[in-house]
């Protein structure tokens, strides 16, 4: 509950800032966002991104902490308290059982990826870049992927410190660890600009990234980034609803959300801005994929004053980040099995952690073993490609939908004014406007053409 000292709100709002922003930071913005904007020939990409993120993401941001504050419990039992509290059916639950099985999905890749950045840690500490090319650092890379004992035993720790963490319930700690690790991400994301700007072909990046050509843009393009709207600030599962749970009684729902926003769309940009430079210079490929981190970086740590270190600090801190969105994935699920009253802290982890693990072995394979694995009833897609599809295009904007329709549609006004303290403020209308007609009927729109294109083609 808030302390409601003279300090004490802001102390609590900056509380749940630095968790969300924990949340939302992660591989999300430094390894997928570079990588997705290649694949996706940047500019017109990045743009539709920044939209979905101001009228989509935004807005059912505040709806989630809106949801999770009224509820006060695990998402699944949130939305049966705020269905009943309107007169609704309890089946809108079903939003948080989706996210919870949307979690463990995210939760089962993530998990590999940052056993790669887990991995860069020691590879970099251990000079494997003094100097190196492109032709060194894909080499890295590939030899990684070929090595299924390293792949899964760094998915293992991985997964073990995500339920470390859940299991002693420090989610606060966790904010605290976030207050410096974050700034300092920052400030390295910086400094590698600089280094870009130095030895990279910056212009090129920028022109990349920032100038809008639509002809590069499909509409599977466009899925994709609506998708990752979600997906970076943790959205249309239940970790932001969560988190809001914990949100003192009165503070300002808008502004908080905005700051999470913000700070996450800059993280995203800034670490685009980081790898292309070197990317263009070093003759990468900008579409290579889920690689593209780490075949770009290690080349600038490798090359630059102090790289060593550097390089070193930097992965702990890619990895710390990727830690403290990876609790935010399991800790809805996790919420819910102990509010069942039959699972404890522990056995509540070790369910959902093992059931990540276990799908997470198949992810972990996806670039040797299954490479080719691509069966019709995973879309074609290896497992990896298949859980990113399923979570980021489908299951978050789907979840995302239902929460704008819920609180756009089904929730009193009168709940919304109370919870917000907003009565009569003209920001709550706007608001309400586009997470009513803008919101949902984008995301609509996106599902339905990308749907008709699939058949179609
Ligand atoms: N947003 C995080 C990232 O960008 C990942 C994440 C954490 C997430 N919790 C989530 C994604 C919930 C979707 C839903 O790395």
């Amino acid at each position: 509950m808030a302390q409601q000292g003279i300090h004490g709100v802001w102390a609590n709002r900056w509380t749940f800032v630095l968790a969300a922003t924990g949340s939302a930071v992660g591989l999300g913005n430094i390894w997928k966002f570079p990588y997705i904007t290649g694949e996706n020939g940047g500019g017109a990409f990045v743009l539709v991104y920044l939209l979905c993120i101001a009228l989509i993401g935004i807005p059912i941001m505040v709806a989630e902490v809106l949801l999770g504050r009224r509820g006060r419990q695990s998402p699944i039992n949130s939305m049966r308290y705020v269905a009943k509290e309107a007169g609704l059916s309890s089946n809108w639950s079903a939003v948080g059982w989706m996210g919870v099985l949307a979690g463990l999905f995210i939760l089962s890749f993530y998990s590999v990826v940052a056993g790669w950045a887990l991995h860069y840690v020691f590879q970099t500490g251990m000079g494997a870049f003094e100097g190196a090319t492109r032709e060194v650092s894909q080499g890295v890379f590939g030899e990684l992927l070929s090595n299924n004992t390293a792949l899964i035993s760094w998915h293992t720790v991985f997964i073990l410190m995500t339920v470390g963490v859940v299991m002693a319930g420090v989610t606060r700690g966790l904010a605290m660890v976030a207050r410096v690790l974050m700034p300092l991400l920052f400030v390295m994301l910086i400094m590698l600009l600089g280094y870009g700007m130095a030895a990279g072909d910056f212009v090129g990046a920028a022109k990349f990234m920032f100038s809008f050509k639509v002809s590069a843009l499909s509409w599977d393009g466009v899925l994709i980034a609506m998708g990752h709207a979600f997906f970076t600030l943790s959205l249309g599962m239940g970790s932001i609803m969560a988190y809001g749970a914990y949100m003192p009684s009165h503070s300002n729902i808008g502004q908080t959300v905005v700051t999470v926003g913000v700070l996450d769309t800059l993280v995203a940009l800034v670490a685009g801005m980081c790898i292309f430079p070197i990317v263009f210079a070093s003759g990468i490929e900008p579409s290579s994929g889920p690689g593209l981190l780490f075949q770009s970086l290690p080349v600038a740590f490798g090359n630059m004053p102090g790289g060593l270190f550097f390089g070193t600090l930097f992965f702990i801190l890619v990895s710390i980040a990727a830690w403290s969105s990876a609790v935010s994935l399991i800790e809805p699920g996790v919420a819910w099995l102990i509010e069942t009253g039959k699972f404890n802290r522990v056995t509540a982890n070790l369910v959902l952690g093992g059931a990540s693990w276990l799908v997470g072995i198949s992810c972990a394979l996806s670039f040797n073993l299954l490479a080719d694995f691509k069966p019709l009833f995973l879309a074609n897609r290896t497992p990896f490609d298949f859980l990113d599809f399923l979570t980021a295009q489908v299951m978050l904007p789907l979840g995302g939908l239902f929460i704008a329709i819920f609180v756009g549609w089904r929730m009193a006004k009168a709940v919304m004014e109370d919870e917000m303290d907003a009565e009569g403020h003209p920001m709550l209308d706007i608001w309400l406007f586009v997470l009513r007609y803008i919101s949902p009927v984008l995301v609509v729109i996106v599902f339905v053409i990308t749907l008709m294109n699939t058949f179609a083609g």
